[in-house]
């Protein structure tokens, strides 16, 4: 059977609200570094991905194309397997069926470097200090004309060891500084807000160029000024950087905001694949966004809530991610 996809595409939920044209504010950057060569965002199409856990059958026959640079949100009830989706994209975990390729013609382990994922938790180091949790895992040593460096001493181990070296700490104060925190490089993730923690674990990302940034509910812990300050600061830096996003969230609101199409995964497939054609940056509550989120909420809320998921356990494989 073919999947089941509702578009939303009522006239009235075309084009943009001309009264929120005349109203937007400006939004104010954060930072101020000089504008920097956008990568090309990755290009993924699933085709028939499924996933299930024992008897559990999470995902099914899942079937998208994402193009270079879209902004995509992912909504749907807790438990729908919004976040299984986001660990087949990161290679967290293996899909039991079904073929997932980028941009046009490659696998993802060719793209394993281009990948970059975020989660609730910003996952830094205690033990390390702002500026060397976003520079740990970079590569600085000097490279011969082909591009590769020489091999390290003992390992990767000494690898994580070392302290990271003069170019690699540039760049990570330069990442630092685009998330407005350049002041903050000394401090001990420890004395940090959460907004702020969740801004050095986005630095500790953009610092590896990713082609391809998956968000894995990051802003769920957070109040809501700061979620929409965080709103525009990784529209912003997706504007600026041009990356492939792919945002799980359970706020209707904060996907309207910043993306150009939502997808809600229900019984086990994409149930509803809605592009958002809103001006940006956006105005939450002018008419044009308080119908687009009013129809979607509706939407997920046809279904009743499902199980509670399991706690997920971390897999090793994901440590790549915090450090
Ligand atoms: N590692 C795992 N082992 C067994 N079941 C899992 C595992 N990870 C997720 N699940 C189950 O898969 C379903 C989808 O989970 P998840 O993708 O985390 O949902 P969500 O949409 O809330 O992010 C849930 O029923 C959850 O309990
Ligand atoms: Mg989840």
């Amino acid at each position: 059977m073919p999947p089941k996809i509702l578009r939303l595409n009522g006239a009235a939920l075309v084009g943009g609200d001309p009264a929120q044209a005349a109203t937007a504010p400006k939004v104010t950057p954060l930072h101020r570094v000089a504008p920097e060569a956008k990568v090309k965002g990755l290009a993924l199409k699933l085709r028939g991905i499924a996933k299930a856990y024992g008897e559990r059958q999470v995902l099914k026959d899942i079937a998208l194309d994402i193009a270079p640079g879209e902004f995509v949100a992912i909504v749907g009830r807790s438990g729908c397997g919004k976040s299984t989706l986001l660990r087949l994209l990161a290679q967290l975990e293996q899909a039991g069926a079904g073929t997932v390729t980028a941009d046009g013609g490659d696998t993802l382990a060719q793209h394993r470097e281009d990948i970059r994922i975020m989660f609730q938790d910003a996952r830094l180091l205690p033990w390390k200090t702002v500026l060397d949790n976003i520079a740990l895992g970079l590569d600085d040593r000097p490279r011969d004309a082909s591009g590769v460096a020489p091999p390290r001493g003992f390992g990767r181990l000494g690898a994580a060891l070392q302290r990271p070296g003069k170019d690699a700490r540039d760049r990570a104060r330069e990442a630092l500084a685009q998330v407005g925190l350049a002041d903050r490089a000394g401090d001990w993730p420890a004395v940090l807000s959460g907004g702020q923690r969740q801004r050095v674990a986005l630095a500790r990302a953009l610092v590896h160029a990713p082609r391809l940034l998956l968000l894995d509910e990051p802003l769920g812990a957070l109040d809501a000024l700061t979620r929409i300050e965080m709103h525009r600061l990784i529209e912003s830096l997706w504007q600026r950087h041009g990356f492939t996003a792919l945002l799980v969230t359970h706020d209707v609101a904060e996907a309207v905001a910043v993306a150009d199409r939502v997808l809600l995964i229900e019984d086990q497939q994409v149930a509803l694949d809605q592009r958002i054609d809103l001006q940006r940056p956006r105005v939450h509550g002018s008419p044009a966004f308080a119908r687009y989120e009013g129809e979607i909420l509706g939407r997920v809320l046809q279904r009743p809530a499902l199980h509670p998921p399991a706690a997920e356990p971390l897999p090793l494989s994901s440590l790549r991610f915090a450090i």
